[in-house]
């Protein structure tokens, strides 16, 4: 059954908008997971520009459900991510000057790098995701990597702006996601998603996780935190059925 997890960044952004005491990432993480999130996450950049490392070690501490930090493959977030020990570390690249996750971690061509990256973290008994494109090469380099989970990277699709150009993203990315279950991997999507452009993965069998912030922090907005992330969840529930 595919699950939800809520990054609660957003909520992070807001307090940092004046510098605030609130809103709080953690209260938001804990509403999150009584409307029915599986999982909570968060990205660390290293701009600390929305989450920073105290919310990292509440959110930590105080979630029930599953933990995952987002981050970029560095040794100081290596170094808190062994100390703040999440359920799941997903690898994503990250620019300073960009808005969001502007695309896939480039693995292909750098396995050994990142072994050497992961290990340490696996060794702690952290499971590894990474943020990729749905190429056959990232997720070729994925599995010979050695980690549990690829998060494929849905953005593109999310941002096309024709019907050719989203049927297009999307037959890639279920390619991808059939190609990297057949390698062994478990399977997360994320980065764009939203009420309606979640629809089209309805049918498609065996994604383990939903990762979804930006669509659920605006709706709340409008209706309340708790119920717009009671919404997706039942979405994603019913994609089992
Ligand atoms: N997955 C990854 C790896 C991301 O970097 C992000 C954005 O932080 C998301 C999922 C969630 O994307 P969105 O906020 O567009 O739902």
């Amino acid at each position: 059954m595919p699950t939800l997890a809520v990054n609660i960044d957003h909520v992070a952004t807001i307090r940092q908008a004046r510098l605030a005491t609130f809103p709080d990432p953690l209260k938001a993480a804990l509403v999150a997971e009584e409307a029915g999130a599986h999982g909570i996450i968060a990205h660390l950049r290293e701009d600390r520009r929305h989450i920073n490392d105290n919310d990292v070690e509440r959110i930590a501490k105080e979630t029930s459900t599953l933990f995952h930090l987002e981050m970029a493959a560095t040794d100081e977030m290596r170094k808190i991510a062994r100390r703040v020990k999440p359920y799941s570390v997903c690898l994503v690249p990250e620019k300073r000057k960009e808005l969001t996750t502007e695309g896939g971690l480039a693995v292909a061509g750098r396995v050994k790098h990142f072994k050497d990256y992961v290990g340490p973290l696996q060794d702690d008994g952290i499971k590894i995701s990474l943020f990729i494109e749905a190429s056959s090469e990232q997720i070729d380099a994925a599995a010979e990597i050695g980690v549990e989970y690829v998060e494929i990277h849905t953005g593109h699709y999310a941002d096309a702006e024709d019907y050719e150009s989203r049927k297009r993203e999307l037959e890639k990315i279920f390619v991808g996601i059939g190609y990297a279950q057949d390698l062994g991997l478990k399977v997360n999507v994320g980065h764009g998603l939203d009420y309606d452009n979640i629809l089209s993965f309805s049918k498609i069998p065996a994604i383990n996780e939903y990762s979804i912030g930006f669509s659920i922090i605006a709706e709340a907005v409008f209706t309340g935190l708790k119920p717009a992330v009671a919404r997706m969840a039942a979405l994603v529930a019913d994609f089992s059925a």
